[in-house]
């Protein structure tokens, strides 16, 4: 496959083509996202709770991001790959935010950085931008500021907040974002605005008018225990847990009845050898 790159995902937008996108957080992750054929590749700070088992993204330090971008990185895809900037790198200053963003692309090995928040993240975006790292934004549910927007609700949902959400999506456009998240955002909003953009939108929870779709990898296969909480805009497209249980429930019971291994996983010894080493 031939690497995308940012003129591959500009090209799959003007065709009108939707730009997939998933996340990955180690390096078998991000290899099936490549096998199946994922444009975009997302190395999110929702790694936080599927990877490192936090309760939520504001835990998650920049040099565990760079640890986990480098794992996918090492998967050479040929997808376009995205590194989350973790809650408290990029929002001091546009200059702590191009620093972070330079750790990130030399040190995680990804292509591109992520950061939530829009007008107010303008100025941030134009620096790194400015130096030459593809930023994509993020509006709408931003995860990273759940404790200022009172949970994880869907935004958008008034006029007063669509038209918010309208204009946070045009100033990071403008500050020189390639693609912007919309998270958690009525489909209608979301489609309208996709249509005012001229960069395209990727959405979660954001209904299949928008430019692209991103999903939490480990939510959308499965690999889950049963009874976690799973969103309302995620499809669950695979059972990856039960065929975890099912492989290693088989393991415990074929090595307590010492039915594993079998004489197929056992390395020979020519008789005479052990025979003259019994003695
Ligand atoms: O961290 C993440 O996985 C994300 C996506 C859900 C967009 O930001
Ligand atoms: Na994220």
């Amino acid at each position: 496959r031939k690497p995308v790159t940012i003129n591959t995902l500009q090209s799959l937008y003007r065709k009108n083509e939707p730009i997939t996108m998933i996340t990955a957080h180690d390096f078998p992750s991000a290899h099936v996202a490549d096998h199946a054929g994922m444009d975009m590749i997302l190395v999110g700070d929702s790694l936080a709770m599927v990877a490192l088992g936090m309760e939520d993204t504001s835990e998650v330090l920049l040099e565990e991001m760079l640890l986990h971008c480098r794992s996918v990185a090492r998967a050479k895809t040929a997808a376009f790959t995205v590194g989350d900037m973790p809650m408290g790198s990029y929002e001091i200053a546009p200059e702590q935010a191009l620093e972070t963003a330079i750790r990130i692309i030399k040190e995680g090995r990804v292509k591109s950085v992520k950061l939530e928040g829009g007008k107010e993240m303008a100025p941030a975006i134009a620096k790194i931008t400015s130096a030459g790292i593809p930023v994509v934004a993020h509006i709408g549910l931003t995860p990273q500021r759940q404790n200022a927007l009172g949970g994880f609700r869907v935004q958008g949902k008034s006029t007063a907040s669509a038209l918010k959400l309208l204009s946070d999506a045009l100033a990071v456009q403008d500050a020189g974002a390639f693609c912007v998240v919309l998270e958690a955002v009525p489909a209608e909003v979301a489609a309208l605005v996709t249509k005012k953009l001229i960069i395209p939108t990727i959405g979660i929870g954001a209904g299949n008018g928008t430019s692209g779709q991103v999903l939490v990898q480990v939510d959308m296969s499965g690999y889950f225990p049963p009874g976690r909480f799973i969103p309302k805009f995620v499809k669950k497209y695979g059972d990856v847990w039960s065929e975890s249980m099912r492989a290693l429930t088989e393991y415990k019971t074929e090595v307590k009845s010492r039915a594993y291994p079998a004489p197929e996983h056992t390395y020979p010894m020519p008789k005479e050898e052990f025979t003259e080493f019994e003695k």
